[in-house]
This record gives structure tokens, C-alpha cells and sequence, in this order.
């Protein structure tokens, strides 16, 4: 039973957790992104690298698309999530219904912190919770070379979630909780492969995204990183990537390497099965250096064991 003292106490304690929860929720006001200092010179060509590495088509082009049809961000495509679904915007150069009126700031304060150019939260369906880690050369040479994509006219519909996410206020407080910048591994004294494979992994390449498990309301577990996660359907399809038994410790570095390109003997137009098929495209257009740093970051990442 309850003595008044105690429920006191833990009125006082409810309202403390109210008001952090109400800063917390509150912190949506516009913000400019901390003064970054974006290099002078951009490469269009790392641009273009960066562009695969981070799979923005396989979200903001049309599904099924083929290689042009791959650099026409128009949006539309509908994710489904646990928390209901999300359409994908149009993040062409279309001046009305694109990101056309943005500038480089705008576009780093989306992919570096998950903000609106209002000021508003995005929903992590978007991984900025993986972008954050990107370089500001790299996010630069990216917005340089979305800018030489086609412009397409397409305004794609609203999300339709419900309950407590409605607002994009409540991002706030998911941020405050589970948003995560910087590094997650940290390595004595990484090889520049490794660190570049790091690099790649955490950062554009999001990889965690699919393969870290999440809780309830989609915070990553970051102590059984790459350790396998769920598909939209809730099913524990997403394989443990990580060098334990039941990961992918018995895979040889040329093993690894192969299953980040499409298979070979595979047309290449087949339209791909799994979500992972999907990325191994958008892998297959990198450096082979690139790939194999990939694969030795996966060798280098601590040893995960699936719970059953
Ligand atoms: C897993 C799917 C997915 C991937 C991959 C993805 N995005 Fe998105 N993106 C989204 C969703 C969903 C939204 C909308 C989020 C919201 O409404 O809160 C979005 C929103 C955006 C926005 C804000 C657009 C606006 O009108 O406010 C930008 C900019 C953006 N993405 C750029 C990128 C870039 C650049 C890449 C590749 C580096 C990328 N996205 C990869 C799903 C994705
Ligand atoms: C959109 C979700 C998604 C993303 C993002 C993703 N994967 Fe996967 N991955 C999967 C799924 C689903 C599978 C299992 C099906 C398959 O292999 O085609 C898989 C399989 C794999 C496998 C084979 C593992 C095995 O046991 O067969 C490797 C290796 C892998 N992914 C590495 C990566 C790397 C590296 C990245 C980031 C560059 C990445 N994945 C990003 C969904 C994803």
C-alpha cells in the first residue's frame, strides 16, 4: 500500500518526468545546423559515390527502376513499418515539389540532424540516424551531385501513422533517447581499411539500420550491433552480420566481398527479391577498395551471438 508520503514522492517524481518529457518534446524550434565547415572544391564524381553508397534511390527513385530510372528521385514508394506507413518524398531538384529551393545548409541539417528546414523533426524511417555520421566533404559532394538530377514533377501523399508518433514533436523525444552521433565501435588503432569500412558501414552506407535490432519503439540495441534484425513484417529475417557462429564468422573476406555485389549469372535487370538485393545494386557501383574495407570492418566488428 501506498503511503501518502509515497505518493507524493511519486507525484513529484511524475511531474518531474513530465516536465523533462514536455523539454524534451519541446524542442522542436528552428535550427541552423553548427557552422560546418563545407570544403570549397566538390567532387561530383565522390558525389556520385556517396549517392550509391547511401542507397538514396533504392527509397526516393520509383521501385524496379533501371539505372536512369534510379537517379529520378521523385518519391512515392511506401514503407511499412510498425508504426504504419511512410511515403517516401520527392527529393529531386523540382522547384515545387522537390528540394529545389534548398541550399547546402537545408540539406545537411536533414541528412546531419534529422531537422526540417521549419525547424520540424523527421521520422527516422529516413535513416539520419545513420547520415549524421557522414563527412561534411561528403555530404557536400552529395548535394552537389543530386543538383545535376533530373527535376520531376510529383507530389507523393502524406504518411498515415497513428497514435503517439502523429506528431513529429514526439521525435524529439525519440532523438533525446535513441538518436546517437558519432562513432559506434570503437576500435584501438583501426587499419585505414578498417576505419574506412567504419566509415562506410555506420554512416552512408546504413547498414545497421536493417541488420541491428531494435526495441519496441525502434531504438537500436547498439550492444548487439549488426547482430540481426527484423523485416517491416516483424519477422527476424535480417541476418547477424557480425563474425560469430551465428553470424558470418565462417565466411572467408572473398565470401563477404561476393554477397555485397549481385550474384553473378543473375540478370542484371531481374528485379531484386530481397531488401538486401536492393542494396547489393547500390554496392556493385562502388570502388572494389570500398567494398573490401566493408568486409573488413565486418571481420573487425565484436562477435554477436543470436539469442534463440
Ligand atoms: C529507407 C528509406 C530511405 C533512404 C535509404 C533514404 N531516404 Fe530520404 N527519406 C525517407 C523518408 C521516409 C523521408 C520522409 C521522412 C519524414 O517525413 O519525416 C525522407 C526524407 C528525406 C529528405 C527530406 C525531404 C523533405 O521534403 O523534407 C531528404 C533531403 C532526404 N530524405 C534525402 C535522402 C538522401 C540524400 C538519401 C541517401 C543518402 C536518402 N534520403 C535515403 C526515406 C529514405
Ligand atoms: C534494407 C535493409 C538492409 C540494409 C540497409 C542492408 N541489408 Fe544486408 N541484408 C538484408 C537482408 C534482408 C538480408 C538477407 C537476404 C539476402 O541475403 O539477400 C541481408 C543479407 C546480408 C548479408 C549476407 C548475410 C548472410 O548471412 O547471408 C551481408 C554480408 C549483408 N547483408 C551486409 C550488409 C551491408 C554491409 C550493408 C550496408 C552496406 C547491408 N547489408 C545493408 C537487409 C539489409
Amino acid at each position: 500500500m501506498n503511503q501518502p508520503g509515497n505518493i507524493f514522492k511519486s507525484t513529484l517524481l511524475l511531474t518531474a518526468v513530465l516536465l523533462a518529457l514536455s523539454a524534451c518534446v519541446s524542442d522542436t524550434t528552428p535550427q541552423k545546423p553548427p557552422d560546418i565547415n563545407f570544403p570549397s572544391i566538390t567532387n561530383l564524381a565522390n558525389g556520385q559515390q556517396i549517392f550509391w553508397a547511401g542507397g538514396c534511390s533504392s527509397c526516393h527513385a520509383a521501385p524496379g527502376s533501371d539505372k536512369t530510372g534510379r537517379m529520378r528521385l521523385g518519391g512515392g514508394l511506401t514503407l511499412k513499418t510498425q508504426f504504419g506507413l511512410f511515403t517516401v518524398p520527392n527529393i529531386s531538384p523540382d522547384k515545387a515539389t522537390g528540394i529545389g529551393t534548398w541550399d547546402k545548409s537545408d540539406f545537411s541539417n536533414a541528412l546531419l540532424n534529422g531537422l526540417a528546414p521549419d525547424g520540424s523533426h523527421y521520422y527516422p524511417s529516413f535513416p539520419y540516424t545513420s547520415y549524421t555520421r557522414m563527412n561534411p566533404k561528403d555530404v557536400s559532394d552529395l548535394w552537389a551531385f543530386l543538383k545535376t538530377l533530373p527535376a520531376v514533377a510529383n507530389k507523393p501523399g502524406g504518411h498515415k501513422i497513428s497514435g503517439l508518433i502523429k506528431s513529429r514533436k514526439a521525435m524529439g523525444l525519440w532523438n533525446h533517447l535513441y538518436f546517437k552521433r558519432g562513432k559506434v565501435i570503437s576500435f584501438n588503432n583501426p587499419s585505414p581499411e578498417v576505419a574506412r569500412g567504419q566509415y562506410l558501414v555506420e554512416g552512408p552506407g546504413h547498414c545497421g539500420e536493417c541488420h541491428t535490432p531494435r526495441n519496441k519503439v525502434g531504438g537500436f540495441n547498439y550492444k548487439k550491433w549488426l547482430g540481426g534484425g527484423m523485416d517491416e513484417n516483424g519477422d527476424k529475417t535480417i541476418p547477424n552480420i557480425t563474425p560469430s557462429e551465428s553470424g558470418i564468422g565462417g565466411w572467408s573476406t572473398e565470401e563477404i566481398i561476393a554477397s555485397l555485389k549481385p550474384a553473378t549469372g543473375h540478370a542484371p535487370s531481374a528485379t531484386p527479391t530481397t531488401t538486401m538485393a536492393e542494396v547489393r545494386q547500390n554496392l556493385a557501383m562502388l570502388k572494389a577498395s570500398d567494398r573490401q574495407a566493408i568486409a573488413a570492418y565486418l571481420k573487425a566488428v565484436p562477435a554477436v551471438e543470436n539469442e534463440e
